[in-house]
């Protein structure tokens, strides 16, 4: 059986004082059953981290340097996340490949140096509604996992979580329905199965776009879905507690 998660990807949103009251929330709320992590802007994490010590709530960055130290100015390193706490460590989400150009390559090296660390990463794959309405929604995620796995090898994967998140159901308040999600997160477990049966029946796999309160339970109800990677509705600490509570 694996445990649910649900992780918040704050993205750049809010202030000190707006991002401590929501963990204050989340700490004092009913949070169910499920896992829960957050992941604030990378300058909260060292407060943040030590707010959430001692919980059961974990901390998680929104990327990774794919180095482990040295002249790479504005990146942060794995070794630096771990220091403030930090659990999880998103790669690879959709706004960092499409606006900052990050490819594959570049996400598969962001994700070894996260499993180096001991970081759990939480690896973003999804297709546009252009490749969806070309029907190439298979081709592009397996092309996205394939490149972790060459890099890092099958079982690292088992060392990971992913989260398919339909570029077009990000932010658009679109979401995928929990046919078109299932019928995805089915896909992964399957490819993953034909390179390792353990890890693939252990591998958390999330569903992230445009989850809600209204929505999360039917999604979570698939077979496949093993949690929300939440933007939006996890910066209202009401709404990310309601989507733990339909675990
Ligand atoms: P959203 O974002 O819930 O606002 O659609 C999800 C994500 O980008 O991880």
């Amino acid at each position: 059986m694996r445990d649910s998660l649900i992780a918040g990807n704050w993205k750049m949103n809010g202030d000190l004082a707006s991002a401590t009251a929501l963990v204050d929330a989340i700490l004092a709320g009913d949070r169910g059953a499920a896992e829960v992590a957050v992941c604030p802007p990378a300058v909260f994490l060292m407060k943040i981290g030590g707010m959430l010590d001692g919980s059961d709530v974990a901390l998680g960055a929104q990327n990774v340097c794919d180095r482990e130290s040295g002249a790479y100015t504005g990146e942060i390193s794995a070794a630096m996340l771990k220091e403030c706490g930090c659990r999880y460590v998103i790669v690879g989400h959709s706004e960092r490949r499409t606006l900052y150009g990050e490819s594959d390559a570049l996400v598969s090296a962001r994700f070894a140096m996260a499993l180096q660390a001991g970081l759990t990463p939480i690896l973003c794959v999804g297709e546009t509604l252009d490749e969806r309405e070309q029907g190439v929604t298979e081709s592009v995620v397996a092309r996205q996992l394939d490149a972790v796995v060459e890099r890092c090898g099958g079982d690292s994967l088992g060392a990971a979580v992913i989260a398919y998140e339909p570029v077009w159901a990000i932010g658009t308040g679109k979401v995928a329905t929990p046919e078109q999600a299932q019928a995805v997160h089915g896909f992964v477990r399957e490819r993953l199965a034909a390179l390792d049966a353990d890890v693939a029946a252990r591998v958390r796999i999330l569903y992230g776009g445009s989850m809600n309160p209204g929505n999360a339970a039917e999604l979570l109800a698939q077979a496949d879905i093993d949690g929300g990677l939440i933007g939006g509705a996890s910066l209202k600490a009401a709404d990310f507690l309601a989507i733990a509570q339909s675990v």
